[in-house]
């Protein structure tokens, strides 16, 4: 291969691998829709939302061809990877789902859905667990600061100004700490915030028993606790982990 040609090969390799991320998780139901192109409009719609104002509930189209969006990213995620969140979001919902009427997508920065019917305010808690294979050493210790932390947090979610954001950390022990974080569509009210969330939390003994570490991604808010820092803003002596142990998937 002569140089030039070894470059371009390169070029693409990096343009492909780096162009869009994949997801956490996905699900595709329902009839296909006719007017293919509402989802198109609708799509653009949501990315330019997000990117200004981190959520938008809207919709595209009329009568029996409108269709219903809300997209959002997690509230304590700059704007530059939540610009590049959804825009994967957008992107990769269009080629999972084709043209199917309810389509999500779940990333750990931003959520995307759309459907037919308009599902606005409402707790959906359909979705997956993502759940660290390893478990915890001490489980008595670790469940009880556990529930403290996701008690904390939750509260915190559903005050106004929290734009159903909650976050925090506890010290487990002296060289390990706890981060959790749950995050409501900012579509819901407090009272159906808090319901989701305690739907998610009260479900940790069915799918996270002793986890380092869980996601719960519903279509109403997302869950997640870790055992290493995932969340922003970073402390001066923290980076992201992206490489911390195995998960499975479970659909709720
Ligand atoms: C998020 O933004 C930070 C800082 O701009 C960057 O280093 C990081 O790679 C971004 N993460 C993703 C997943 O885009
Ligand atoms: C972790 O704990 C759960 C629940 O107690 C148990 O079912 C599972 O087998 C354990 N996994 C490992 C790898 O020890």
């Amino acid at each position: 291969m002569n140089p030039l040609s070894r470059f371009l090969v390169l070029f693409f390799l990096f343009i492909f691998t780096a162009e869009s991320a994949d997801p956490a998780f996905s699900s595709c139901n329902g009839d296909s829709i006719t007017e293919s192109a509402n989802i198109d409009n609708l799509l653009d719609k949501l990315v330019s939302g997000t990117i200004q104002n981190g959520f938008i509930a809207t919709s595209y189209g009329e009568g029996k061809d409108q269709i219903f969006g809300l997209a959002q990213c997690r509230g304590d995620v700059s704007k530059k990877n939540c610009s590049s969140c959804i825009q994967d979001a957008a992107t990769n919902i269009r080629k999972l789902c084709s043209n199917q009427a309810d389509a999500r997508i779940w990333y750990d920065y931003c959520f995307l859905r759309y459907d037919n019917v308009k599902f606005f305010r409402q707790v959906d808690t359909s979705g997956a667990y993502l759940i660290n294979v390893q478990n915890v050493t001490d489980p008595d210790v670790f469940n009880k600061k556990l529930a403290n932390l996701m008690n904390q947090i939750s509260s915190e979610a559903v005050k106004p100004a929290s734009k159903g954001l909650g976050k925090g950390t506890s010290d487990i022990s002296s060289s390990l700490t706890l981060y959790g974080l749950v995050q409501c569509t900012r579509d819901l009210s407090h009272r159906n915030c808090a319901q989701c969330l305690a739907i998610a939390i009260g479900n940790f003994p069915n799918f996270c028993a002793n986890s380092r570490g869980c996601r719960v991604l519903y279509s109403s808010c997302y869950v997640r606790y870790e055992l290493y820092p995932f969340f922003f803003p970073l402390e001066a002596q923290e980076s992201l982990d992206h490489s911390s142990g195995n998960y499975k998937s479970v659909k709720t």
